[in-house]
């Protein structure tokens, strides 16, 4: 494996402030103990037909990122070439300027000509098992008329559109009418509830939603119009909804306001123009938790976007004209946007799309997903491989999986247990993983092996994608050799996001003031002695449980609407399924009656505030909660205490008598 060029400044600058989010709860080094020495080089087979085999060409990117970056983007169909690759003014990057695009045209028109146009772009299967097939010209088709749809209903560029919708081909169609035209979608995942709904529309102003009757899960109904219906109830900028019918749910319809999608779709224009946009024309906005209450609005342009998510898409999976290619992500969080309606599609590929829960009706369903559609490329979150370890090998078992090629993971640290796991029993001990690093905000897979290139190391995101400089710093910014300490990255990437809508003071501090210059993504890292990063995980008040990233306040901030709640901490502790599960700490109102029955009504209460994935496992009564003199809550302690680990400096604490109440507490639970 070639050592590709890690751009670490020799020298950067201190911190500028404290306002950072993670000013005080990190060390200088972070502590480490996983030490995995297992290494799995490239078959000769894999390497002989790999995309990105040569080693060469990553030591030519690592040289050069922006010429790297500027050959992918000449990949990618353009109205007009751009005048300049670059313009870093940290914190703000433009990419591609003065170049003009559409990205459904690298996504849709390009494969009506270039041999693609009857290819299948996606195969769908519903939970309940019906299918769909769309070639590349029936999706085509679909985006232009919905686009002429949405124009109908008054939206123009620049506006945004709200999207709640379960996994099915419309989601994808509503994105890209969506970028047809120039309007800004956010989507939002069809699990969270009316009032996170609700919220999202209004910080973004949307002026339209798109949701449906209702979807499936695990057999049962999710009643998405129903729960729109309840969120719209405080959303005066919505003027028109579209509802595309997903079952024969029931629903209500406002007069007006709500349209069907299938009625709408009749009478459409079959043709619409693209809308052309400047590279810098924001394309989505996508929602992620903070360490505050409110989620952050991630901003995302276009040409930057598209190129960071074509050409990792391209080498990172490896795709050829005749793969399937299967991510599991839902497109309500970033992965879906980037892995299954943008990254595929500008590549040309095929993809499976499944609407449902992996273990409806029986824990093999993925299973027989990869076998009736012989899914050669499969990419999929570590909770998910978990969940697969505890069903059982016999699951897999059943099934033919020998079309599989390739096998990626994003989300969280895979330990290496499940790495092995994966590797083995899904892999059949023949396919590449890829442990692919990246975030909402990063916008693309930023560390991740190459296939048929790297050396994999289990639990190790191993390299910087080429083009991409990630690196291991200390608090002042001191590059970390060999050891833990903070990830950074230190040159901008195309797919960076541009902001947090409205919030540009939010945007600096949280990632930008750390060090000067130089991004800081709020997760640990180890760096061995050569050169692999392996990702410890979040290092701020973000819990990343089942794949989903929650912030620790929004939880808080639910309980303690709890009319018997008056303060709540919450912090995450080890899960053996879910990576990470939540642990709630409340104290109750005077009168309270603390015993079972309330803690099943506070877990309730959470699921219908933000969701059912923030539903606290444990659930533990607390007098009052930890806290420093300035009347900080010290998460860190509680952390301690519900992971059963003997507790840290407690010198900061404004009363120890509370700490030991609440250790005597959570024993007696
Ligand atoms: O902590 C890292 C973890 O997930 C966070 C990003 O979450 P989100 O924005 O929801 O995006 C998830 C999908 C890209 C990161 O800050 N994470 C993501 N991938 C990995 C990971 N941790 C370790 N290894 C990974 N491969």
């Amino acid at each position: 494996m070639p050592t590709p060029s890690k751009k670490t400044p020799k020298k950067v600058a201190k911190r500028v402030t404290a306002s950072s989010r993670n000013a005080k709860s990190t060390s200088a080094t972070i502590e480490t103990h996983l030490h995995e020495n297992r290494t799995f080089p490239p078959s000769a087979a894999f390497k002989k037909q790999a995309t990105f085999a040569a080693a060469a060409n990553y030591v030519k990117a690592g040289r050069s990122p922006v010429k790297f970056w500027e050959s992918m983007a000449k990949e990618l169909v353009w109205k007009k070439r751009w005048t300049k690759a670059l313009e870093w003014k940290a914190p703000d990057a433009k990419w591609f300027i003065g170049g003009k695009l559409n990205v459904t045209e690298t996504c849709l028109d390009q494969h009506l000509t270039n041999g693609n146009r009857n290819k299948v772009a996606l195969i769908w299967e519903g939970e309940p098992g019906d299918k769909r097939v769309m070639s590349y010209y029936d999706l085509w088709r679909e985006v232009n008329k919905f686009a002429n749809c949405l124009k109908g209903l008054g939206i123009k560029k620049g506006d945004r559109v709200a999207i709640y919708l379960p996994m099915i081909p419309e989601l994808v169609v509503a994105m890209l009418a969506c970028a047809r035209i120039g309007a800004i979608h956010s989507v939002v995942f069809g699990g969270f509830s009316p009032e996170s709904l609700s919220d999202r529309i209004n910080d973004a102003e949307a002026k339209m939603l798109i949701t449906a009757d209702g979807g499936y899960r695990r057999g049962q109904i999710i009643p998405l119009k129903h729960d729109a219906d309840v969120a719209l109830a405080s959303c005066p900028t919505i003027e028109h909804v579209i509802v595309v019918k997903r079952g024969d749910f029931l629903l209500r319809f406002k007069e007006g306001r709500d349209h069907w999608y299938h009625r709408l779709m009749q009478d459409a224009d079959p043709v619409c123009k693209p809308t052309y946009v400047d590279s810098e024309h924001p394309l989505f906005i996508l929602y992620t938790s903070g360490t505050t209450g409110k989620p952050k609005g991630i901003m995302h342009t276009t040409g930057g976007y598209l190129t960071g998510a074509y050409a990792t898409t391209k080498f990172v999976f490896d795709i050829k004209p005749d793969d399937v290619y299967w991510c599991t992500a839902d497109c309500g969080w970033v992965t879906g946007h980037t892995y299954v309606t943008y990254g595929p599609l500008a590549n040309g590929a095929t993809q499976v799309i499944y609407e449902g829960a992996p273990d409806w009706p029986d824990p093999d369903r993925f299973w027989q997903v990869v076998e009736d559609y012989g899914v050669s490329i499969f990419y999929t979150a570590p909770t998910a491989i978990r969940a697969f370890m505890k069903w059982g090998k016999e699951w897999p078992g059943q099934h033919d999986l020998s079309s599989l090629r390739l096998l990626g993971t994003v989300g969280e640290p895979i330990n290496p247990e499940a790495w092995i796991w994966y590797h083995e029993i899904i892999g059949g001990k023949r396919c590449p993983i890829v442990d692919t690093w990246w975030q909402t905000e990063t916008g693309h897979i930023m560390i991740t092996p190459l296939p048929g290139l790297t050396k994999t190391k289990p639990g190790s995101a191993t390299q910087p994608f080429p083009g991409i400089s990630p690196a291991v710093l200390d608090e002042n910014g001191k590059p970390v050799k060999n050891g833990g300490g903070l990830l950074a990255v230190t040159h901008p990437w195309p797919g960076m996001l541009r902001g947090i809508w409205g919030d540009r003071k939010r945007f600096v501090d949280t990632y930008w003031s750390k060090w000067d210059g130089i991004y800081f993504p709020g997760d640990g890292a180890r760096i061995d002695k050569g050169g692999y990063f392996w990702i410890l995980g979040r290092v701020d008040d973000v819990i990343n449980t089942a794949g989903h990233r929650l912030s620790t306040m929004e939880v808080e901030s639910a309980l303690v609407e709890h009319p018997s709640v008056v303060e709540a901490a919450v912090v995450g502790i080890p899960h053996d399924l879910k990576g990470e599960a939540l642990a709630a700490f409340v104290t109750l109102g005077p009168k309270q009656k603390a015993d079972e029955k309330l803690i099943g009504k506070l877990r309730d209460f959470v699921a219908l505030k933000i969701g059912a994935l923030a539903k606290p496992e444990k659930v533990i009564f607390a007098a009052d909660l930890p806290k420093t003199r300035s009347g900080k809550i010290m998460r860190r302690l509680l952390r301690d205490i519900a992971s059963g680990k003997v507790l840290g400096d407690t010198t900061t604490l404004a009363d120890p008598a509370v700490i030991q109440h609440i250790q005597r507490r959570y024993s007696e639970e």
